[in-house]
């Protein structure tokens, strides 16, 4: 891929601007994300955090603006946005897993049809993650037979067998039973720990203390801060946020 250099964003968020019909939901958002940060991404519902986080990898088009990720823009037309895509691993708030495959099927096929791995190579790769996230036993099963945040942490071994060169991550707690939760934040706190660069649209707080460089709050569409950890847990953010913030960790 073209940029790897460490002072250049990973993800670079250029004046994106998004409308649904008459309905504008993203107004120039601007941010960046380099290589080794974890951005989390927080707001009320609606105010846009998964639309934003979508069109970084050109799941949503939008109008204005760009994203260059990794030295690519999604916006240009002639950009191959499902080879993109294979490059940057998305687990969202349903696992999604195929319910029709094993385990170790859904964390091969996309490396076999989308990379061209032999099988041999697909499934060494697949059980090394598989066994990342604590599942080495579970590959023979199918995915009914997982609990929920088992099934997360699939998703997230899957993601990662594609060699990913970051992850976005929607909401993937939200979802599951509260005991599932730190199962699932476990395994994403130690990636953080590992470099790898994280996109997370999150309200888990607790997470983002531990091991957010920076927070990104969004609302109705528009980043309004977008700081240090330390900053926004400290008393400099703005009233939105603020706002926000005392409602969720009064919950
Ligand atoms: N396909 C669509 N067509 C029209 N409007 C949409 C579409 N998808 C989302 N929206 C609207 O865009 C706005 C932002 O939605 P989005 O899903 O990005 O918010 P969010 O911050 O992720 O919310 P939540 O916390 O509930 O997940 C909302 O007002 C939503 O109703
Ligand atoms: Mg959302």
């Amino acid at each position: 891929m073209a940029n790897n250099s460490e002072n250049k964003a990973m993800i670079d968020i250029q004046n994106v601007s998004k409308w649904y019909g008459d309905f504008q939901v993203l107004t120039d958002c601007t941010a960046a994300i380099h290589k080794g940060e974890v951005v989390v991404v927080c707001g009320p519902s609606g105010s846009g955090k998964s639309t934003l986080i979508k069109c970084v990898n050109g799941l949503e088009p939008f109008q204005q603006g760009d994203v260059i990720v990794n030295g690519i823009s999604v916006g240009n037309p002639k950009t191959d946005l499902p080879k993109l895509r294979s490059h940057v691993g998305m687990v969202f708030q349903h696992f999604e897993l195929f319910p029709h495959l094993s385990i170790t099927d859904n964390l091969t096929v996309a490396q076999i049809k989308v990379l061209g791995r032999s099988k041999a190579e697909a499934v060494k790769k697949g059980l090394a993650y598989l066994d990342r996230v604590g599942l080495a036993e579970q590959a023979n099963k199918y995915p009914a037979e997982l609990s929920g945040g088992q099934q997360q942490r699939v998703a997230i071994a899957r993601a990662l067998s594609m060699d990913p060169i970051v992850m976005l991550f929607d909401e993937p707690t939200s979802a599951l039973d509260p005991e599932m939760v730190n199962e699932v934040l476990d395994v994403m706190v130690s990636l953080a720990k590992d470099g790898m660069t994280m996109m997370c649209v999150t309200h888990e707080m607790g997470f983002a203390r531990q091991v957010a460089n920076r927070v990104i709050f969004m609302d109705q569409g528009r980043i309004m801060e977008n700081c240090s950890k330390d900053e926004f847990f400290g008393t400099t953010r703005g009233e939105r946020a603020q706002q926000f913030l005392s409602k969720i960790l009064n919950h």
